[in-house]
């Protein structure tokens, strides 16, 4: 299979990939415990790679154009993520020989804000990369590469963000067995609300664990909860039930706050969008900063857009989910 949205021009002989950010819809932490979580692309941001030849001799040179970092591949370190999928995709094409590649990335999608950077730069350098060495990846591989930088990131991920990312299609994952990508039924308008505090995934995952190991009956009751919640959303989704799906999602957000990965900031622009008129907001991703997501009707879509920069969101993005969009 062919790797999807890279190009490649023989002329000149540059090769580009590109990658969407995502969202958790529904599902975040539970994931981690087996239940089954929701995530979707979010194609109005996107992470950009591109190789080139590079000066003879010179090696594989990574340019990370937005940190202004550029380094050569044979001097980072094995826990650089971008070297890691670099060296990979090099030794599943069977690439041994010496060769001189400029690799260049940028990306629009914000960091630390939970909407998959990391994973998206990953997969648009794998992209790339596997397009100029004419080796084509599938969804599957290019997924499974990119798992490989993501725990060096954030240590245990469920891998839900590779595997959204990669597929490019709402996903339905449950940990350990192969993704489900599903149809989208109808139009849903999100909204993405950024906090503006980091999300730090790594604290919130760690202090779900420590909860859970300190009560677990407790916390088995909230996954549980929480996997209920994401079977009916998978089916509102199916069947194009705005209203419904923003039910289940405030659900979701109120099971988030038991298990304590809310924050004042989070519940202050759930509350706003809800008072706008939004069908149903929860926090995405970690907790505690990061996202608000809100789902709303294109008619309240710009009162609730409102609302959540009065409460102090600090940058929104807008993306809908319609079958044709969605649905390849
Ligand atoms: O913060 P994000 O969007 O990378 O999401 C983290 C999701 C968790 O379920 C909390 C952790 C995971 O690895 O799935």
């Amino acid at each position: 299979m062919k790797t999807r949205k890279s190009s490649s021009t023989s002329e000149n002989q540059r090769s580009s990939g590109s990658a969407p950010g995502k969202i958790i819809l529904l599902g975040e932490h539970a994931v981690v415990y087996g239940r089954p979580a929701i995530a979707v692309p979010v194609s109005d941001v996107r992470a950009h790679a591109t190789v080139a030849p590079g000066r003879r001799g010179a090696g594989i040179v990574i340019h990370a154009l937005d940190i202004g970092r550029h380094y050569l591949l044979d001097a980072a370190p094995p826990t650089d993520p971008i070297a890691c999928v670099v060296r990979e995709v090099l030794a599943r094409c069977n690439i041994h020989q010496h060769l001189d590649l400029d690799i260049t990335i940028t990306s629009d999608i914000p960091i630390a804000s939970g909407m998959g950077s990391g994973a998206a730069v990953a997969t648009a350098v794998v992209r790339a990369l596997s397009q100029a060495l004419t080796c084509p990846l599938d969804a599957a591989a290019i997924s499974d590469i990119v798992y490989q930088s993501e725990t060096l990131l954030h240590g245990t991920p469920s891998g839900i963000d590779n595997t959204v990312i990669a597929y490019e299609r709402p996903i339905w994952f449950v940990r350990g067995t192969p993704p489900t990508p599903f149809h989208v039924g109808g139009t849903f308008h999100l909204l993405i609300a950024d906090t503006g505090v980091p999300s730090p995934t790594r604290l919130t995952v760690g202090d779900v664990r420590a909860g859970w190991e300190r009560d677990p009956e407790r916390y088995e009751t909230l996954f549980d909860a929480i996997g209920e919640l994401v079977h009916a959303a998978r089916t509102a989704l199916q069947s194009g039930d705005a209203p419904h799906l923003g039910r289940l999602m405030q659900r979701n957000h109120t099971l988030l706050r038991e298990m304590g990965v809310s924050a004042e900031v989070n519940d202050r622009l759930v509350e706003a969008a809800l008072e706008a008129g939004a069908y149903g907001a929860k926090l995405s991703g970690g907790g505690r900063g990061g996202n608000v997501i809100a789902l709303v009707a294109e008619e309240t879509r710009d009162a609730v857009a409102h609302a959540l920069e009065t409460a102090g969101a600090v940058r929104l993005l807008s993306t809908t989910l319609t079958p044709e969009a969605v649905n390849p």
